[in-house]
Protein backbone atom coordinates (compact mmCIF):
# COMPACT_ATOMS: atom_id res chain seq x y z
CA UNK A 1 0.00 0.00 0.00
CA UNK A 2 1.11 3.20 -0.93
CA UNK A 3 1.85 5.59 1.73
CA UNK A 4 0.18 8.49 2.25
CA UNK A 5 0.23 11.50 4.45
CA UNK A 6 -3.05 13.51 5.46
CA UNK A 7 -3.66 16.44 7.50
CA UNK A 8 -6.58 18.35 8.68
CA UNK A 9 -7.35 21.73 6.88
CA UNK A 10 -9.99 24.92 7.94
CA UNK A 11 -12.05 24.55 4.98
CA UNK A 12 -13.08 28.23 6.31
CA UNK A 13 -9.56 30.04 6.12
CA UNK A 14 -7.25 27.15 5.03
CA UNK A 15 -5.54 27.13 8.27
CA UNK A 16 -3.45 23.12 8.83
CA UNK A 17 -3.47 21.21 11.55
CA UNK A 18 -2.17 17.57 12.62
CA UNK A 19 -5.22 16.64 14.54
CA UNK A 20 -9.20 16.82 13.76
CA UNK A 21 -10.44 20.41 15.81
CA UNK A 22 -13.54 21.51 16.27
CA UNK A 23 -13.01 25.30 16.81
CA UNK A 24 -10.02 26.75 14.03
CA UNK A 25 -7.78 28.68 16.13
CA UNK A 26 -6.98 31.17 13.46
CA UNK A 27 -10.05 32.00 12.14
CA UNK A 28 -12.60 30.70 14.95
CA UNK A 29 -14.68 29.07 12.90
CA UNK A 30 -16.93 25.41 13.90
CA UNK A 31 -16.70 22.49 12.16
CA UNK A 32 -14.63 23.72 9.52
CA UNK A 33 -11.37 20.97 9.72
CA UNK A 34 -11.66 18.07 7.06
CA UNK A 35 -8.96 15.47 6.35
CA UNK A 36 -7.01 15.89 3.26
CA UNK A 37 -4.08 14.21 1.67
CA UNK A 38 -1.30 15.76 1.14
CA UNK A 39 1.65 13.85 0.36
CA UNK A 40 1.23 10.44 -2.03
CA UNK A 41 3.79 8.10 -2.49
CA UNK A 42 3.64 6.68 -6.42
CA UNK A 43 1.90 3.35 -6.65
CA UNK A 44 2.80 1.83 -9.33
CA UNK A 45 -0.13 -0.71 -9.10
CA UNK A 46 -2.94 1.82 -8.55
CA UNK A 47 -4.82 2.13 -11.64
CA UNK A 48 -5.92 5.47 -12.54
CA UNK A 49 -2.61 7.31 -11.73
CA UNK A 50 -0.52 5.94 -14.43
CA UNK A 51 2.03 7.43 -16.65
CA UNK A 52 -0.69 9.12 -19.28
CA UNK A 53 -1.47 11.38 -16.23
CA UNK A 54 2.24 12.77 -15.94
CA UNK A 55 2.11 14.10 -19.88
CA UNK A 56 2.56 17.95 -20.46
CA UNK A 57 -0.26 19.25 -22.48
CA UNK A 58 0.67 22.01 -25.24
CA UNK A 59 -1.66 24.40 -26.53
CA UNK A 60 -4.19 23.19 -29.22
CA UNK A 61 -6.32 24.63 -31.94
CA UNK A 62 -9.97 24.41 -30.80
CA UNK A 63 -10.79 23.94 -34.57
CA UNK A 64 -8.34 21.01 -34.33
CA UNK A 65 -9.59 19.45 -31.25
CA UNK A 66 -11.95 16.18 -31.76
CA UNK A 67 -15.04 16.72 -30.39
CA UNK A 68 -16.70 14.05 -28.66
CA UNK A 69 -20.15 14.52 -29.65
CA UNK A 70 -20.83 11.94 -32.37
CA UNK A 71 -19.42 9.31 -30.53
CA UNK A 72 -21.99 9.63 -27.43
CA UNK A 73 -23.27 5.92 -26.20
CA UNK A 74 -26.51 5.42 -27.27
CA UNK A 75 -28.74 3.70 -24.32
CA UNK A 76 -31.84 1.91 -24.22
CA UNK A 77 -33.88 4.24 -21.52
CA UNK A 78 -35.20 7.44 -23.75
CA UNK A 79 -35.76 8.54 -20.52
CA UNK A 80 -32.53 8.84 -19.92
CA UNK A 81 -31.14 9.56 -22.64
CA UNK A 82 -32.87 12.62 -23.07
CA UNK A 83 -32.05 14.04 -19.86
CA UNK A 84 -28.33 13.02 -20.47
CA UNK A 85 -28.64 15.51 -23.55
CA UNK A 86 -29.13 12.36 -26.04
CA UNK A 87 -26.74 9.44 -24.89
CA UNK A 88 -23.90 8.78 -22.72
CA UNK A 89 -20.60 10.75 -23.49
CA UNK A 90 -17.63 8.51 -22.78
CA UNK A 91 -15.32 9.79 -19.69
CA UNK A 92 -17.90 11.33 -18.31
CA UNK A 93 -18.91 11.10 -14.66
CA UNK A 94 -22.58 11.03 -13.46
CA UNK A 95 -24.06 12.12 -10.06
CA UNK A 96 -27.35 10.89 -9.44
CA UNK A 97 -28.79 11.58 -5.97
CA UNK A 98 -32.68 11.30 -5.23
CA UNK A 99 -34.45 10.37 -1.90
CA UNK A 100 -33.79 6.87 0.01
CA UNK A 101 -36.45 4.60 -1.72
CA UNK A 102 -37.64 6.79 -4.67
CA UNK A 103 -35.33 4.33 -7.01
CA UNK A 104 -32.23 5.02 -7.62
CA UNK A 105 -30.87 1.61 -7.65
CA UNK A 106 -33.40 0.29 -9.73
CA UNK A 107 -33.23 2.90 -12.19
CA UNK A 108 -29.67 2.05 -12.08
CA UNK A 109 -29.99 -2.03 -12.24
CA UNK A 110 -32.56 -1.36 -15.30
CA UNK A 111 -29.89 0.45 -17.11
CA UNK A 112 -27.10 -1.94 -16.18
CA UNK A 113 -29.40 -5.09 -17.46
CA UNK A 114 -30.68 -3.14 -20.74
CA UNK A 115 -28.24 -2.07 -22.11
CA UNK A 116 -27.23 -5.77 -23.10
CA UNK A 117 -24.94 -5.19 -25.94
CA UNK A 118 -22.58 -3.70 -23.65
CA UNK A 119 -20.07 -4.32 -20.50
CA UNK A 120 -21.50 -3.16 -17.54
CA UNK A 121 -20.18 -3.41 -13.78
CA UNK A 122 -22.83 -2.42 -11.09
CA UNK A 123 -20.63 -1.68 -7.84
CA UNK A 124 -23.25 -2.00 -5.38
CA UNK A 125 -21.55 -1.30 -1.15
CA UNK A 126 -25.42 -1.44 0.09
CA UNK A 127 -26.97 -4.35 -1.19
CA UNK A 128 -25.76 -8.05 -1.29
CA UNK A 129 -25.38 -9.70 -4.86
CA UNK A 130 -28.73 -11.68 -4.10
CA UNK A 131 -30.55 -8.94 -3.35
CA UNK A 132 -30.11 -7.54 -6.77
CA UNK A 133 -30.01 -10.66 -8.46
CA UNK A 134 -33.87 -11.12 -6.99
CA UNK A 135 -34.33 -7.11 -7.69
CA UNK A 136 -33.09 -8.30 -11.39
CA UNK A 137 -35.94 -10.99 -11.48
CA UNK A 138 -38.37 -8.42 -10.43
CA UNK A 139 -37.39 -6.03 -13.42
CA UNK A 140 -37.42 -8.89 -15.38
CA UNK A 141 -34.45 -7.87 -18.48
CA UNK A 142 -31.24 -10.14 -18.77
CA UNK A 143 -27.98 -8.88 -19.88
CA UNK A 144 -25.65 -11.32 -20.22
CA UNK A 145 -22.85 -8.97 -19.81
CA UNK A 146 -23.68 -7.25 -16.36
CA UNK A 147 -21.80 -8.04 -13.75
CA UNK A 148 -22.31 -6.78 -9.86
CA UNK A 149 -19.29 -6.16 -7.85
CA UNK A 150 -20.33 -5.69 -3.83
CA UNK A 151 -17.12 -3.80 -2.48
CA UNK A 152 -16.71 -0.42 -0.79
CA UNK A 153 -13.02 -0.07 -1.19
CA UNK A 154 -11.83 1.66 -4.12
CA UNK A 155 -8.52 0.09 -4.42
CA UNK A 156 -9.96 -3.55 -4.74
CA UNK A 157 -12.85 -2.04 -6.98
CA UNK A 158 -10.02 -0.87 -9.36
CA UNK A 159 -8.27 -4.08 -9.05
CA UNK A 160 -11.36 -5.71 -10.60
CA UNK A 161 -11.84 -3.07 -13.18
CA UNK A 162 -8.64 -3.53 -14.54
CA UNK A 163 -9.26 -7.06 -15.15
CA UNK A 164 -13.17 -6.93 -16.18
CA UNK A 165 -12.85 -3.56 -18.50
CA UNK A 166 -16.27 -2.37 -18.31
CA UNK A 167 -18.19 -0.71 -20.84
CA UNK A 168 -20.02 1.41 -18.72
CA UNK A 169 -19.37 1.82 -14.20
CA UNK A 170 -21.99 1.75 -11.86
CA UNK A 171 -21.43 3.05 -8.49
CA UNK A 172 -24.21 2.58 -5.84
CA UNK A 173 -23.29 4.43 -3.73
CA UNK A 174 -20.61 7.28 -3.25
CA UNK A 175 -21.21 7.18 0.48
CA UNK A 176 -20.32 3.97 1.18
CA UNK A 177 -17.22 3.62 -0.43
CA UNK A 178 -13.68 4.37 1.38
CA UNK A 179 -10.09 4.39 -0.12
CA UNK A 180 -7.32 3.41 2.32
CA UNK A 181 -5.61 6.67 1.51
CA UNK A 182 -7.28 8.34 4.36
CA UNK A 183 -8.39 6.68 7.78
CA UNK A 184 -11.87 8.45 8.05
CA UNK A 185 -14.80 6.66 7.84
CA UNK A 186 -17.05 5.98 4.99
CA UNK A 187 -19.78 8.42 4.28
CA UNK A 188 -17.34 11.44 5.36
CA UNK A 189 -16.81 14.64 3.11
CA UNK A 190 -12.87 13.80 2.93
CA UNK A 191 -13.67 10.26 2.19
CA UNK A 192 -16.20 11.38 -0.39
CA UNK A 193 -14.11 13.71 -2.24
CA UNK A 194 -10.73 11.46 -2.33
CA UNK A 195 -13.00 8.06 -3.91
CA UNK A 196 -15.33 10.59 -6.16
CA UNK A 197 -11.85 12.18 -7.41
CA UNK A 198 -10.29 8.46 -8.13
CA UNK A 199 -13.23 7.67 -10.21
CA UNK A 200 -13.53 10.62 -11.47
CA UNK A 201 -9.41 10.17 -12.68
CA UNK A 202 -10.72 6.44 -13.21
CA UNK A 203 -13.42 7.74 -16.05
CA UNK A 204 -11.02 10.23 -17.65
CA UNK A 205 -8.38 7.97 -18.40
CA UNK A 206 -10.10 5.21 -19.53
CA UNK A 207 -13.15 7.52 -20.87
CA UNK A 208 -15.63 4.85 -19.21
CA UNK A 209 -18.87 6.78 -18.07
CA UNK A 210 -18.82 6.56 -14.71
CA UNK A 211 -22.34 6.99 -12.31
CA UNK A 212 -22.34 7.32 -9.03
CA UNK A 213 -25.53 7.36 -6.81
CA UNK A 214 -25.48 9.98 -4.05
CA UNK A 215 -27.60 10.38 -1.21
CA UNK A 216 -29.84 13.44 -0.01
CA UNK A 217 -29.49 14.72 3.04
CA UNK A 218 -32.85 15.90 5.04
CA UNK A 219 -32.93 19.39 3.52
CA UNK A 220 -33.03 17.60 0.37
CA UNK A 221 -29.01 18.72 -1.26
CA UNK A 222 -27.03 15.59 -2.54
CA UNK A 223 -25.10 14.59 0.83
CA UNK A 224 -21.69 15.65 0.56
CA UNK A 225 -19.22 18.28 -0.45
CA UNK A 226 -20.38 20.93 -2.50
CA UNK A 227 -17.32 20.13 -4.34
CA UNK A 228 -18.44 16.71 -5.60
CA UNK A 229 -21.09 18.77 -7.27
CA UNK A 230 -18.47 21.17 -9.17
CA UNK A 231 -16.39 17.85 -10.09
CA UNK A 232 -18.46 16.04 -11.95
CA UNK A 233 -19.59 16.42 -15.55
CA UNK A 234 -23.59 16.29 -14.91
CA UNK A 235 -26.17 15.83 -11.79
CA UNK A 236 -29.04 14.39 -11.98
CA UNK A 237 -31.93 14.07 -9.58
CA UNK A 238 -34.73 11.55 -9.21
CA UNK A 239 -38.10 13.43 -7.60
CA UNK A 240 -41.61 12.48 -7.08
CA UNK A 241 -44.15 12.05 -3.84
CA UNK A 242 -42.99 8.36 -2.70
CA UNK A 243 -46.71 7.55 -2.65
CA UNK A 244 -47.27 8.57 -6.07
CA UNK A 245 -46.28 6.11 -8.82
CA UNK A 246 -44.45 8.96 -10.99
CA UNK A 247 -41.11 9.90 -10.89
CA UNK A 248 -39.12 12.91 -12.71
CA UNK A 249 -35.86 12.97 -13.35
CA UNK A 250 -33.90 16.25 -13.87
CA UNK A 251 -30.73 17.39 -14.35
CA UNK A 252 -29.49 20.24 -11.86
CA UNK A 253 -26.22 20.48 -14.19
CA UNK A 254 -24.74 18.84 -17.60
CA UNK A 255 -21.76 19.79 -19.17
CA UNK A 256 -23.26 18.24 -22.38
CA UNK A 257 -26.34 19.06 -22.88
CA UNK A 258 -29.46 21.37 -21.85
CA UNK A 259 -30.47 21.02 -17.75
CA UNK A 260 -34.08 21.68 -19.16
CA UNK A 261 -35.09 18.28 -20.13
CA UNK A 262 -37.40 16.07 -18.20
CA UNK A 263 -37.60 12.22 -17.67
CA UNK A 264 -40.79 10.59 -16.51
CA UNK A 265 -41.35 7.41 -15.45
CA UNK A 266 -44.00 5.02 -13.65
CA UNK A 267 -42.63 3.07 -10.88
CA UNK A 268 -44.45 -0.55 -11.36
CA UNK A 269 -44.55 -4.13 -9.44
CA UNK A 270 -41.79 -4.79 -12.23
CA UNK A 271 -39.30 -1.84 -12.05
CA UNK A 272 -40.14 1.80 -14.09
CA UNK A 273 -41.52 2.27 -17.29
CA UNK A 274 -40.57 4.85 -18.96
CA UNK A 275 -43.66 7.10 -19.70
CA UNK A 276 -43.36 8.67 -23.13
CA UNK A 277 -46.58 10.38 -23.50
CA UNK A 278 -46.97 11.99 -19.70
CA UNK A 279 -49.89 14.16 -20.97
CA UNK A 280 -52.06 10.65 -21.60
CA UNK A 281 -51.55 9.71 -17.85
CA UNK A 282 -51.81 12.80 -15.99
CA UNK A 283 -55.58 13.30 -16.90
CA UNK A 284 -58.24 11.64 -15.11
CA UNK A 285 -60.40 9.60 -17.32
CA UNK A 286 -64.16 10.49 -16.98
CA UNK A 287 -67.38 10.24 -18.10
CA UNK A 288 -69.06 12.81 -16.31
CA UNK A 289 -68.59 16.28 -16.26
CA UNK A 290 -67.49 17.23 -12.80
CA UNK A 291 -67.00 21.01 -11.48
CA UNK A 292 -63.45 21.98 -10.21
CA UNK A 293 -61.39 20.73 -12.40
CA UNK A 294 -59.40 22.37 -15.54
CA UNK A 295 -56.34 21.16 -17.51
CA UNK A 296 -53.41 23.40 -17.68
CA UNK A 297 -50.78 23.23 -20.61
CA UNK A 298 -47.89 23.63 -19.23
CA UNK A 299 -43.78 22.98 -20.22
CA UNK A 300 -41.69 20.73 -17.80
CA UNK A 301 -38.56 21.92 -19.06
CA UNK A 302 -38.47 21.39 -22.31
CA UNK A 303 -41.52 19.12 -22.74
CA UNK A 304 -45.06 20.25 -22.91
CA UNK A 305 -47.73 18.37 -20.64
CA UNK A 306 -51.26 18.36 -20.46
CA UNK A 307 -52.26 18.64 -16.16
CA UNK A 308 -55.03 18.26 -14.61
CA UNK A 309 -55.88 20.92 -11.40
CA UNK A 310 -58.28 20.14 -9.50
CA UNK A 311 -59.90 22.75 -6.63
CA UNK A 312 -62.70 22.26 -4.14
CA UNK A 313 -64.42 25.58 -2.72
CA UNK A 314 -66.48 25.50 0.11
CA UNK A 315 -68.30 27.18 2.96
CA UNK A 316 -65.67 27.65 5.55
CA UNK A 317 -66.67 25.30 8.38
CA UNK A 318 -64.51 27.05 10.87
CA UNK A 319 -63.49 30.22 11.63
CA UNK A 320 -60.77 31.08 9.94
CA UNK A 321 -61.24 29.77 6.00
CA UNK A 322 -58.29 27.21 5.35
CA UNK A 323 -56.10 27.45 2.02
CA UNK A 324 -54.84 24.17 1.05
CA UNK A 325 -52.32 23.03 -1.89
CA UNK A 326 -50.82 20.27 -3.02
CA UNK A 327 -48.39 20.50 -5.80
CA UNK A 328 -48.81 24.23 -6.17
CA UNK A 329 -47.30 27.30 -4.27
CA UNK A 330 -49.30 28.27 -1.78
CA UNK A 331 -48.71 31.66 -1.53
CA UNK A 332 -49.16 32.02 -5.39
CA UNK A 333 -52.69 30.20 -4.81
CA UNK A 334 -53.48 33.16 -1.54
CA UNK A 335 -52.52 35.50 -4.30
CA UNK A 336 -54.85 34.44 -7.14
CA UNK A 337 -58.07 34.08 -4.63
CA UNK A 338 -57.46 37.88 -3.59
CA UNK A 339 -57.22 38.85 -7.38
CA UNK A 340 -60.42 37.11 -7.80
CA UNK A 341 -61.62 38.22 -4.81
CA UNK A 342 -60.63 42.25 -5.48
CA UNK A 343 -60.65 42.26 -9.09
CA UNK A 344 -63.67 40.02 -10.19
CA UNK A 345 -65.56 40.58 -7.14
CA UNK A 346 -66.12 36.75 -5.84
CA UNK A 347 -65.90 36.50 -2.27
CA UNK A 348 -63.70 33.97 -1.74
CA UNK A 349 -62.51 35.63 1.69
CA UNK A 350 -64.87 32.95 3.35
CA UNK A 351 -64.29 29.85 1.56
CA UNK A 352 -62.16 26.98 2.51
CA UNK A 353 -60.25 26.42 -1.13
CA UNK A 354 -58.20 22.82 -1.66
CA UNK A 355 -56.22 22.46 -4.95
CA UNK A 356 -54.90 19.85 -6.03
CA UNK A 357 -52.38 18.99 -8.97
CA UNK A 358 -53.09 15.27 -10.47
CA UNK A 359 -50.21 13.14 -10.08
CA UNK A 360 -48.62 14.15 -7.42
CA UNK A 361 -46.35 16.67 -9.22
CA UNK A 362 -44.94 19.84 -8.01
CA UNK A 363 -45.56 22.67 -11.22
CA UNK A 364 -43.84 25.76 -10.89
CA UNK A 365 -44.78 27.00 -14.04
CA UNK A 366 -46.60 30.52 -13.75
CA UNK A 367 -48.45 29.25 -17.13
CA UNK A 368 -51.10 26.98 -14.67
CA UNK A 369 -52.45 30.25 -12.95
CA UNK A 370 -55.07 30.16 -15.46
CA UNK A 371 -56.15 26.43 -15.38
CA UNK A 372 -55.78 27.32 -11.16
CA UNK A 373 -58.38 30.10 -11.08
CA UNK A 374 -60.79 28.67 -13.73
CA UNK A 375 -60.54 25.33 -11.56
CA UNK A 376 -61.52 27.73 -8.58
CA UNK A 377 -64.54 29.54 -10.46
CA UNK A 378 -66.04 26.42 -11.67
CA UNK A 379 -66.46 24.54 -8.36
CA UNK A 380 -67.58 27.83 -6.59
CA UNK A 381 -69.81 28.07 -9.15
CA UNK A 382 -70.45 24.55 -9.88
CA UNK A 383 -70.66 24.49 -13.11
CA UNK A 384 -68.23 22.79 -14.95
CA UNK A 385 -65.69 23.12 -17.17
CA UNK A 386 -65.98 21.42 -20.66
CA UNK A 387 -63.41 18.46 -20.96
CA UNK A 388 -62.37 19.55 -24.72
CA UNK A 389 -61.08 23.09 -23.23
CA UNK A 390 -57.58 24.02 -21.85
CA UNK A 391 -55.40 26.94 -20.61
CA UNK A 392 -51.98 28.53 -20.89
CA UNK A 393 -51.66 31.98 -19.68
CA UNK A 394 -50.41 33.70 -16.30
CA UNK A 395 -52.77 36.11 -14.34
CA UNK A 396 -51.23 39.47 -13.03
CA UNK A 397 -51.72 41.09 -10.15
CA UNK A 398 -54.33 43.81 -11.86
CA UNK A 399 -56.13 40.78 -12.89
CA UNK A 400 -54.70 40.69 -16.71
CA UNK A 401 -53.94 37.51 -18.28
CA UNK A 402 -50.38 37.75 -19.20
CA UNK A 403 -48.58 35.77 -21.73
CA UNK A 404 -46.32 32.70 -21.35
CA UNK A 405 -43.02 31.34 -23.17
CA UNK A 406 -43.13 29.24 -25.77
CA UNK A 407 -46.65 28.52 -26.12
CA UNK A 408 -47.12 27.59 -29.59
CA UNK A 409 -45.66 23.91 -28.39
CA UNK A 410 -48.35 24.49 -25.74
CA UNK A 411 -51.09 24.59 -28.65
CA UNK A 412 -49.57 21.79 -30.52
CA UNK A 413 -49.34 19.32 -27.84
CA UNK A 414 -52.92 20.12 -26.78
CA UNK A 415 -54.04 19.83 -30.08
CA UNK A 416 -52.23 16.69 -30.75
CA UNK A 417 -54.39 15.52 -27.66
CA UNK A 418 -57.70 16.06 -29.04
CA UNK A 419 -58.77 19.37 -27.19
CA UNK A 420 -60.75 21.71 -29.37
CA UNK A 421 -60.41 24.93 -27.43
CA UNK A 422 -57.51 26.70 -25.78
CA UNK A 423 -57.64 30.08 -23.83
CA UNK A 424 -54.67 32.08 -23.77
CA UNK A 425 -53.42 35.67 -23.35
CA UNK A 426 -54.16 37.90 -26.45
CA UNK A 427 -50.14 38.91 -26.49
CA UNK A 428 -49.38 35.98 -27.19
CA UNK A 429 -51.24 36.29 -30.33
CA UNK A 430 -48.23 36.83 -33.17
CA UNK A 431 -46.57 34.61 -34.81
CA UNK A 432 -48.88 31.68 -33.86
CA UNK A 433 -48.87 29.16 -36.37
CA UNK A 434 -52.22 27.58 -38.16
CA UNK A 435 -53.90 25.32 -35.97
CA UNK A 436 -56.99 23.34 -35.81
CA UNK A 437 -57.94 23.78 -32.39
CA UNK A 438 -60.27 26.70 -31.33
CA UNK A 439 -57.84 29.53 -29.92
CA UNK A 440 -59.71 32.40 -27.02
CA UNK A 441 -57.31 35.26 -26.73
CA UNK A 442 -58.14 37.03 -23.55
CA UNK A 443 -56.85 39.74 -21.89
CA UNK A 444 -58.31 39.74 -18.26
CA UNK A 445 -59.62 37.29 -15.86
CA UNK A 446 -63.59 38.50 -16.37
CA UNK A 447 -63.50 37.73 -20.00
CA UNK A 448 -62.27 34.13 -19.34
CA UNK A 449 -65.08 34.13 -17.06
CA UNK A 450 -67.78 34.98 -19.45
CA UNK A 451 -66.97 33.19 -22.17
CA UNK A 452 -66.77 29.69 -19.85
CA UNK A 453 -69.65 30.55 -17.53
CA UNK A 454 -71.88 32.96 -19.61
P1 LIG B 1 -34.69 1.60 -4.62
O1 LIG B 1 -34.21 1.57 -6.03
O2 LIG B 1 -34.16 0.60 -3.68
O3 LIG B 1 -34.51 3.05 -4.00
P2 LIG B 1 -33.17 3.83 -3.66
O4 LIG B 1 -32.02 3.08 -4.21
O5 LIG B 1 -33.39 5.18 -4.30
O6 LIG B 1 -33.14 3.96 -2.18
O7 LIG B 1 -36.27 1.53 -4.73
C1 LIG B 1 -36.98 1.08 -3.69
C2 LIG B 1 -38.46 1.23 -3.89
O8 LIG B 1 -38.92 0.93 -5.18
C3 LIG B 1 -39.08 0.26 -2.96
O9 LIG B 1 -39.70 0.97 -1.94
C4 LIG B 1 -40.04 -0.53 -3.75
C5 LIG B 1 -40.05 0.09 -5.10
N1 LIG B 1 -40.02 -0.89 -6.20
C6 LIG B 1 -41.16 -1.18 -6.90
O10 LIG B 1 -42.24 -0.68 -6.60
N2 LIG B 1 -41.10 -2.06 -7.95
C7 LIG B 1 -39.94 -2.68 -8.31
O11 LIG B 1 -39.92 -3.47 -9.27
C8 LIG B 1 -38.75 -2.36 -7.59
C9 LIG B 1 -37.46 -3.00 -7.95
C10 LIG B 1 -38.82 -1.46 -6.54
MG1 LIG C 1 -30.46 2.15 -3.23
Amino acid sequence: MAKVKSAFFCQSCGAQSAKWIGNCPSCNEWNTYVEEIIQREEDKKTPGISAKSQRVNTPQLINEINSSADQRIEIQDKELARVLGGGLVPGSIVLFGGEPGIGKSTLMLQLALKENKLKVLYVSGEESEQQIRMRAERIGYTNPNCYILTETSTQNIFKQIETLEPNILIIDSIQTLHTAHIDSSPGSISQIRECASELLRFAKESSTPVFLVGHITKDGNLAGPKILEHMVDTVLQFEGDRNHVYRLLRSQKNRFGSTNELGIYEMQGSGLREVNNPSEILITNRDEQLSGIAISATLEGMRPLLIETQALVSSAAYGTPQRSSTGFDLRRLSMLLAVLEKRCGFKLGIKDVFLNIAGGLRVDDPAIDLGVVCAILSSSEDIAISPKVCFAAEVGLSGEIRPVTRVDQRILEAEKLGFEEIFISKYNLKGLPKVGIKIHAVSKVEEVFEQLFG
